[in-house]
C-alpha cells in the first residue's frame, strides 16, 4: 500500500474536516481549517492513498503569544479506521514537527489528548516522546479531562532516526514547502 505524506493545502480541506468528523468528536467550522491553511501553510500535513484519497491528516499551527519561545501545537491528528496502525499518524507527526523546527525555530510542540484516549496517548508517549505536562480537568466540551502534553525539539533533527522518517511503504512530497512560504 503505497501512502504519500505531503503539505496539505486549501483544496484538502473540505476532506480534512470530512475526516475529522469520521473520526473525532472535536470538529471544527471551515474558518478555522482555513486559518491554518493560510497561516501556517507549511505545518498541516495530508496522507493519501493511491487513489488521492485523504486517509489521515494533521492540523498543525504555532502559538503566537510567545516570541521569545517559538513553539507549535497540534490542533487535530486523525487516521481513517482503514488505515489505522501503519505507522501513519508518527509520520504525520514527524513531519509537523519538523516543518515547525525547519520553518519556525520551534522549540517543543504541545497538544492536548482525552484522558481515555489510549490509542493517541500510547502514540504520544511511546512513540513520540511527548510528556505529560499539566491536567486541565474539564477541558473537552463533555466534561472529560485532558492531558496538556510537551515535545521537546530541541534536538529534533538528531532524534528523529531515518527510518522513522523515510520508510519504504511510504513517499514523502512537498518537502520543499518551508521554501515556498518565503
Ligand atoms: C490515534 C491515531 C491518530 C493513531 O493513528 P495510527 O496511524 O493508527 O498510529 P500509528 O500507526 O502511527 O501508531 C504508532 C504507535 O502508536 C501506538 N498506537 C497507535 N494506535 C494504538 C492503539 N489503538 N492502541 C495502542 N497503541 C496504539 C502504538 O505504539 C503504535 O506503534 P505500533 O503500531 O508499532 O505498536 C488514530 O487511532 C486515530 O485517528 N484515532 C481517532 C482520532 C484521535 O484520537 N486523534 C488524536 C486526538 S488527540
Amino acid at each position: 500500500m503505497a501512502i504519500n505524506i505531503r503539505c496539505a493545502n486549501t483544496k484538502d480541506l473540505l476532506n480534512i474536516q470530512h475526516c475529522n468528523l469520521q473520526c473525532l468528536p472535536e470538529n471544527y467550522q471551515m474558518k478555522y481549517y482555513l486559518y491554518h491553511a493560510l497561516s501556517w501553510p507549511q505545518l498541516s500535513y495530508v496522507a493519501e492513498d493511491e487513489k488521492h484519497r485523504i486517509v489521515g491528516y494533521v492540523l498543525a499551527k504555532m502559538e503566537e503569544d510567545c516570541e521569545d519561545n517559538p513553539h507549535g501545537h497540534i490542533t487535530s491528528l486523525a487516521v481513517k479506521r482503514s488505515h489505522r496502525r501503519l505507522g501513519i499518524a508518527q509520520k504525520l507527526m514527524n513531519q509537523a514537527s519538523r516543518a515547525m523546527v525547519e520553518c519556525f525555530g520551534a522549540k517543543y510542540v504541545s497538544l492536548h489528548v482525552r484522558r481515555s484516549n489510549r490509542a493517541a496517548l500510547n502514540l504520544y508517549t511511546s512513540s513520540l516522546h511527548f510528556e505529560v505536562s499539566e491536567v486541565e480537568p474539564k477541558y473537552y466540551a463533555d466534561g472529560e479531562d485532558a492531558y496538556a502534553m510537551k515535545r521537546d525539539l530541541t534536538n529534533f533533527q538528531q532524534g528523529c532516526s531515518a527510518n522513522e522518517i523515510n520508510d519504504v511503504n511510504f513517499q514523502l512530497s512537498n518537502r520543499k514547502c518551508c521554501e515556498h512560504s518565503t
